[in-house]
């Protein structure tokens, strides 16, 4: 096996929640995904797809109508945008992965800014690049980022930079600023940006989006947008995703899908092509639903003794550390004996050792408060 592939870590988020198999007792938020099922218009559109036996290959970049829908959806949020820069995966992290494939090899060097879910950095060590890590810095529990050391780490060598804004699990975002000096930046050094804004539709400001690298790049930008139907239709499970691409990727990425996935299911995407035909009502709903329990969990999280946390701005997660528990794996196992499941934060990077990471996106608020109370029981 590849020195790479041997050394790569198991999930401890897994780790805290195995701890908890053969338990139905305790309140689980470990996981980045709200506990509600996919609207039913998405899941009628599969189903019926299924009933019209739509169960072959498809294309490589994925239905030309899904493609055009991600394509209208894309320039309704951002800028104009051609169907032909749209690339469908099966997932965003299966986007993300053919993304890096496409730009970094071995001995590559890639900046991504951290803490960040893992999988943005193991994916070019997988591929034998070297990952330098930026981090992101806590200031009475908000993270925020230091421009200085990212424009310093990313030189004429760095062939990649990685960025996730909204930041899971930070909850921190990329202002319009930091963006324009890191584009103007990576123009000058010829380093290729993957934003990762899965979570750009669940921002909490008066904005339907987070600030996207889409609203400032021009079409031939070194850059690619990876996206997702997970977060903002709750379709974790269908695994579809998209990548919006330099028009002159957009062929060679097809052949990369061809030997990782060939395509996306039928019958997912459309599901998908449903998804975006009621996204205004469907995504108002949920972002409003996801900022009622980010405005539940929070302020309770915040009268705790000890805890420390900003209110997010983008995101799903609280992220929060509380005084005088520095070992976040160990609590975190800790507090499945009390009942409740938490991501310890050292899974997402060394940087974010001493916090926790509680996914917010709960079908009941109230569910949240019945944490809060056994986590105020745990530290009593
Ligand atoms: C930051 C980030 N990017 C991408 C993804 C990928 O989502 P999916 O593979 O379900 O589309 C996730 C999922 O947790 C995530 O947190």
């Amino acid at each position: 096996m590849r020195d790479a592939i041997a050394a790569l870590p198991g999930s401890k988020i897994r780790e805290v929640a195995n701890s908890a198999i053969g338990r139905d007792d305790v309140l689980a938020f470990w996981f980045g995904e709200s506990d509600d099922v996919t609207p039913e218009p998405i899941r009628e559109a599969a189903i019926a797809s299924l009933h019209r036996s739509e169960t072959f290959y498809s294309s490589n970049l994925g239905l030309p109508e899904l493609r055009e829908a991600i394509a209208r959806y894309v320039g309704s949020l951002h800028r104009p945008c051609p169907a032909s820069r749209i690339a469908v995966t099966s997932s965003g992290v299966s986007g993300l992965m053919i993304a890096m494939q496409a730009l970094a090899g071995a001995g590559d060097e890639v900046v991504a800014v951290v803490p960040v879910w893992p999988n943005v950095t193991a994916q070019p060590a997988i591929l034998g690049a070297r990952v330098t890590r930026v981090a992101l810095v806590p200031r009475a529990g908000t993270w925020t980022l230091d421009l200085d050391a990212l424009l310093a780490a990313v030189t004429n060598a760095t062939r990649v930079l990685v960025v996730n804004a909204p930041n899971n699990p930070t909850g921190w975002t990329l202002t319009r600023d930091e963006q324009l000096a890191i584009l103007a930046h990576c123009r000058r050094t010829g380093t290729w940006i993957i934003a990762d804004e899965v979570y750009e539709r669940l921002y909490y400001e008066a904005a339907p989006a987070a600030p996207s690298f889409l609203d400032i790049a021009e079409p031939d930008d070194r850059l690619v947008v990876a996206n997702s139907f997970s977060k903002c239709f709750l379709m974790t499970g269908w695994r579809l995703g998209w990548l919006v691409l330099p028009e002159r990727l957009t062929t060679t990425i097809g052949h990369l899908i061809e030997f990782n996935t060939s395509c996306s299911p039928v019958f997912v995407q459309r599901g998908g092509i449903a998804a975006l035909a009621h996204a205004d009502a469907l995504v108002r709903q949920l972002r409003e639903h996801t900022q009622l329990c980010r405005d539940t969990l929070v302020p309770q999280l915040m009268t705790l003794p000890g805890v420390q946390l900003g209110n997010p701005r983008g995101g799903m997660y609280a992220f929060f550390r509380i005084v005088g528990h520095d070992d976040s794996l160990a609590l975190a196992k800790r507090l499945v004996s009390d009942g409740i499941g938490l991501a310890p934060g050292v899974a997402f990077g060394d940087e974010a050792e001493g916090w926790l990471r509680w996914c917010f996106a709960s079908r009941d608020p109230a569910r949240l408060l019945r944490g809060v109370e056994r986590l105020a029981a745990a530290l009593r």
